[in-house]
Order: C-alpha cells, then sequence, then structure tokens
C-alpha cells in the first residue's frame, strides 16, 4: 500500500484517484474547486462515466479515499499524481500549461526528499524537464516521474484499472531506479495481470501520448477522407472500411466514417503538437496533421450542406431534429463537440432545431441555451422536417424506423455516424443518407 495524493480531480484525476483506493493504496483527492471537492466527497460524480460512481462509493466507504482542497494533504503521501488539464490556449495551437505550472508549484514546498511526483497530464515535450528542474530547486531530492494516461472517456475505470500499457518517463540513475520501485509498488496490481510495461526517458514518454492520439486522430481522419472520395465517386465507405479492416495490419477498429473526432483530447491534442513541433524547429514533420484536423472540421461543413440539400435547398424555418449531443456515446461531455456544433450551426442558419441527448442536455443547455431540448428522441422529433442521428448512442441505434417514422412530419434521417441500417429505414419509408454512403 501507498500513500497518494492526485491533484486535479477533473475526469482523469477524480477516476484515478478512486481506481488507485481501489487497488488498495490510501488516496487524498486535491482539487482547488471546492464545490467539486466536496462533490465527490460525498460520493457524487460531476460528470457521466458508466460505472465511475459505484468505484468512487466503494472507495470512499473503505475509508482509503478522502478529498480535500488543502494541498498540504501532499505532506502524508510519497507519491503525487497530477492530473490537472492542458486546455488548448485562447486563439493558439499550443497547450496552456497554466495549470500543470500552478499545480507543481502549490505542491513543490510540501514534498519530501525522495517523494515521486508523477505527472499524468498530457504536456508537450519537454516539459516533464523543465518541472523536474523546478522542483527540485524547491525540494531537493525529490522526483518526478511521467507516466501518461490512455483513458477513453466511458471506459474510464475499465482503462484505469486494466489499461492496454503503462509508460514510465524516469530519470537517469539511481533517481530513475528509485523512481520505477516507487511506480512498481503502486501499479503492482495491473504489472501482476500483466499490463505491458514500457519504460522511457520523460521526453519519449510524453511523445508517447502525443503520437498515440495523433495515430488516433489520422485513423478517424483516413477513413473520413476515403467517405470524401466515396462520396464523389458512389462508393460506399462502410464496406469499405470493412474490407480494408480485415486486413490486419490496419484493423477496424477506429475507422468508423462520419461526423468525426472531438472531445476535450484529440483536436486540442493533435494541435498542441503541431504547435510544440514547430518550436523544436520539426514543423514539416507534422504538417499532414494540419491536414488531419481540416478533414475533420469538414466533415462538419459537409453535415450540414447534406441536411440543406435534403431539405430541398433551404433549411431556414425547417423543423430539424438532432439526436446526439455529447461528443460521443456513453459520455456527458460536449467539449468540441461535433454534433453541438452541427446542430448549433443549423439554428444559426434559420433551422429550427430541437436537440436531445440521454446524457449531454445539461451541458448543452448551458453553451448553448438558445437551441430548444427535448427529452427523448421521440419528444424531439413531433413534427420534424428532417432527423439528424449525431451521437451513436445504443437507443439511437435500435430505433424502430417504423414506429419512428410516426412522430415525423418527413421521413428523412441524416445518419452523421453511419449507424443505422440503410435498408431497414429505407423500407420504412425514410429517405436515408450518410457521410460517404450513396
Ligand atoms: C482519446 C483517446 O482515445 C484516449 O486513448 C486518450 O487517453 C484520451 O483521448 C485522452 O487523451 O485523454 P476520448 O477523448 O475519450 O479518448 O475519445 P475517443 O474514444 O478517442 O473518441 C474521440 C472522438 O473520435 C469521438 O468524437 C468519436 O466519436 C470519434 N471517433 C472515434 C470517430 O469518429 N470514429 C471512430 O472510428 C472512432
Amino acid at each position: 500500500m501507498t500513500k497518494l495524493t492526485v491533484i486535479g480531480c477533473g475526469y482523469l484525476g477524480a477516476v484515478h484517484a478512486a481506481c488507485m483506493a481501489q487497488l488498495g493504496h490510501e488516496v487524498v483527492g486535491v482539487d482547488v474547486d471546492e464545490p467539486k471537492v466536496e462533490l465527490l466527497a460525498s460520493g457524487r460524480t460531476p460528470f457521466f462515466e458508466p460505472g465511475f460512481e459505484e468505484v468512487l462509493q466503494s472507495a470512499i466507504g473503505s475509508g482509503r479515499l478522502s478529498f480535500t482542497s488543502d494541498m498540504a494533504a501532499a505532506r502524508g503521501a510519497t507519491v503525487h499524481f497530477v492530473c490537472v488539464g492542458t486546455p488548448q490556449k485562447r486563439n493558439e495551437y499550443a497547450a496552456d500549461l497554466a495549470y500543470v505550472d500552478a499545480a507543481v508549484a502549490a505542491l513543490a514546498p510540501h514534498l519530501a526528499p525522495g517523494g515521486l511526483v508523477v505527472g499524468k497530464s498530457t504536456v508537450p515535450v519537454g516539459t516533464a524537464r523543465r518541472l523536474a528542474d523546478a522542483i527540485t530547486e524547491v525540494t531537493p531530492g525529490a522526483l518526478l516521474a511521467w507516466n501518461p494516461e490512455f483513458l477513453r472517456e466511458g471506459l474510464a475505470v475499465q482503462d484505469t484499472l486494466h489499461p492496454d500499457r503503462l509508460v514510465y518517463g524516469l530519470p537517469a540513475g539511481a533517481d530513475g531506479e528509485q523512481a520505477r520501485k516507487m511506480l512498481d509498488e503502486v501499479y503492482a496490481t495491473p504489472l501482476a495481470d500483466g499490463v505491458p510495461l514500457v519504460v522511457t526517458d520523460y521526453a519519449t514518454a510524453e511523445l508517447v501520448k502525443a503520437s498515440a492520439n495523433s495515430f488516433l486522430a489520422t485513423k478517424i481522419s483516413f477513413i473520413n477522407a476515403m467517405a470524401e472520395v466515396c462520396e464523389a465517386s458512389g462508393a460506399d465507405v462502410v464496406q469499405l472500411a470493412d474490407a480494408i479492416g480485415h486486413d490486419g495490419r490496419i484493423g477496424r477498429r477506429f475507422l468508423n466514417a462520419g461526423l468525426g473526432f472531438g472531445g476535450g483530447c484529440l483536436p486540442k491534442d493533435i494541435r498542441a503538437f503541431m504547435a510544440r513541433a514547430g518550436e523544436l524547429g520539426a514543423d514539416q514533420a507534422l504538417a499532414f496533421l494540419r491536414e488531419i484536423d481540416s478533414i475533420n472540421m469538414r466533415r462538419r461543413v459537409r453535415m450540414v450542406d447534406l441536411a440543406r440539400e435534403v431539405c430541398g435547398g433551404s433549411i431556414v424555418g425547417r423543423r430539424i431534429a438532432v439526436l446526439g449531443l455529447a461528443f460521443k456515446p456513453n459520455s456527458d461531455d460536449i467539449r468540441d463537440s461535433p454534433a453541438l456544433n452541427v446542430a448549433a450551426q443549423m439554428q444559426l442558419q434559420g433551422a429550427s432545431v430541437v436537440v436531445t441527448d440521454p446524457q449531454a442536455v445539461e451541458n448543452a443547455q448551458r453553451k448553448w441555451p438558445d437551441l430548444r431540448f427535448a427529452a427523448t428522441a421521440e419528444e424531439a422529433a413531433t413534427g420534424a422536417d428532417l432527423v439528424l442521428l449525431l451521437t451513436e448512442w445504443d437507443q439511437y441505434r435500435s430505433l424502430d424506423p417504423a414506429a419512428f417514422g410516426v412522430v415525423v412530419a418527413q421521413r428523412r434521417m441524416l445518419d452523421g455516424r453511419n449507424a443505422l441500417d440503410p435498408a431497414a429505414w429505407r423500407a420504412a419509408g425514410w429517405t436515408y443518407r450518410a457521410l460517404g454512403r450513396p
């Protein structure tokens, strides 16, 4: 058992704290946001994440997990995870490191020699080296490791307890050996379960995270580029993805064409990566990511154009129903959500848009109060001239086209996620259109 603090109790930190307590460690979650601290301490979650509330409550019940806004709590622990956010800077591609810098500055005076700071936030390469120097300046003998996180929203608990791999970015020499020992103890359970471990230097560990997200973004934009060509040539991108996905070297996962990627990670991470490469004089190496970003953003525009086309040339005054607002299913996260972006664009262009989502309505309402919100798909679609499926929640995938057709004014479905069976919808009298399909 190790005594841990987890600094920053957002998506990553809250889940990490609860899961580490679940593994048997004694954990204090630290966050500057008092209401969030109180909420978590009472066993309630600030966001929707399947399975998380159960783990949180069980960890609190075990007496091994608590939350505070007082950084002095770090004095009781030996390993300190830094899990604060690194959002995109306003009007710039680069990541904003203000929260990371503030967290480390607040933590450093409470460290003991031999104490280990473990960075989990997604940061530009070079950050760990700089932070290690800042920490040892305040507390000589304190250590730093970089241990990037690969959890997916919607699968956060599973990804934290059973990750695909663990990466330790360590300093050289005896410090590195000491840090590794401490991390091995923290992750004893997943390591015993056979989770692969890759030990690297700081820079490589930082780059592993940036390149993993860039690869995923590239895979999605690749298939969406194929969707554009399919649209131009009358081919079917879903069949194409199935066919190339059988090649084990390519693989079918993350090859779903549609509205593209959003969320709090992929879009800002590829931009921050490009910005950092520019600073390092390696901008040419990542020039392709600009194209990945453009392909992705074009899908949103194309979706609105398709809506206009299906409505006969104009969406002004049309009643349009949007199913899905979260950036992906099983999440209430609307950060850079393609679905919300398309809904808002159509509203701004004069359509009368009614939106719904199983979990993200409250968050979307705060951001776009001008949209009209409905509790269910049926309510949103009542009287609609056009329905758009933009986030592929299971309940939308399994809609019955015949029964659903009764509530709408016009049976027109635009499937922004290639989640429905075109034949079944057409058989029920719907005009069915999707991105990248005839
Ligand atoms: C992503 C990575 O997948 C995680 O490994 C990483 O840890 C995380 O970012 C992070 O940096 O913290 P997440 O943002 O939860 O995780 O979402 P993804 O599951 O990667 O989905 C991203 C977006 O891509 C969603 O909008 C999704 O709808 C879209 N997507 C995904 C597609 O358009 N097509 C696909 O085939 C797959």
